[in-house]
């Protein structure tokens, strides 16, 4: 049985330690950096402003991810302005490339150079749930199984789900998920595809 005292102590810790952490002496933002470019001492010229924190990045680092309210509406507002949308205003590709995007990791690995003939992928199995048939998905993530279902397949969601690929931080300031748009990893119509395979009352993920 555990003593009263004990569950104390503990409780004591647990409450003590987020006090401890905003005590702990920052670090200064240049020796990170120059940490983060000395761990990749062979990487390519063209990944050097992967190597570089933007605006948001740097913000949301400064914050551990938490930015205050007007810091994470500078975020969004930022974020928001690099979308670029659909020339013919149609949001809709075809969900079975979209299926492909979805699965494949391709693209910025490091054994993805130097460039192959091929085309990146959105990883999105990595972090979600998509369709039952899929063995394998991670879980950093909300599952998005039946989200279109859910949505009544509503045309304004599948213009959320554009954003939300295109650039996941103009919604969710210091989202874990990629800007898989902005950051050029995906093409327009890619997303379109990937906004078919979320959305379509057809593809596996609604069925
Ligand atoms: C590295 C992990 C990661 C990857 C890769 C990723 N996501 Fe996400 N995604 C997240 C996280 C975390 C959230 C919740 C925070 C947010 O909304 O930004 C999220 C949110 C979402 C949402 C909104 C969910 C809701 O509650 O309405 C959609 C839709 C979505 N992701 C689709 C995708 C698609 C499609 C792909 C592939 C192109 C993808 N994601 C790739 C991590 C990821």
């Amino acid at each position: 049985m555990i003593r009263t005292s004990t569950l104390l102590a503990a409780l004591a810790i647990a409450t003590a330690s987020p006090a401890l952490a905003q005590q702990a002496p920052a670090v200064d933002p240049a020796k990170v950096d120059a940490a983060v470019k000395a761990a990749f001492p062979g990487a390519p010229a063209d990944w050097a402003p992967r190597l570089t924190p933007d605006e948001t990045m740097k913000a949301c680092s400064a914050h551990n991810n938490l930015p205050p309210a007007p810091v994470a509406q500078a975020i969004t507002a930022r974020e928001k302005a690099t979308i670029e949308y659909p020339a013919d205003g149609n949001f809709i590709g075809d969900w079975k490339r979209g299926e492909q995007y979805a699965q494949s990791g391709f693209g910025l690995r490091f054994t993805d150079y130097p460039p192959r003939n091929r085309v990146n992928g959105g990883n999105c199995y990595a972090c979600h749930q998509l369709t039952k048939v899929e063995v394998s998905y991670g879980t950093i993530g909300p599952s998005l199984l039946k989200y279109g279902e859910i949505r009544k397949f509503a045309e304004a969601d599948a213009k959320l789900v554009y954003e939300k690929i295109y650039n996941a931080s103009a919604s969710f300031p210091c989202s874990l998920m990629p800007r898989l748009g902005a950051n050029k990893v995906l093409t327009i119509d890619q997303i379109k595809d990937i906004v078919a395979l979320v959305m379509s009352p057809d593809s596996p993920v609604n069925k």
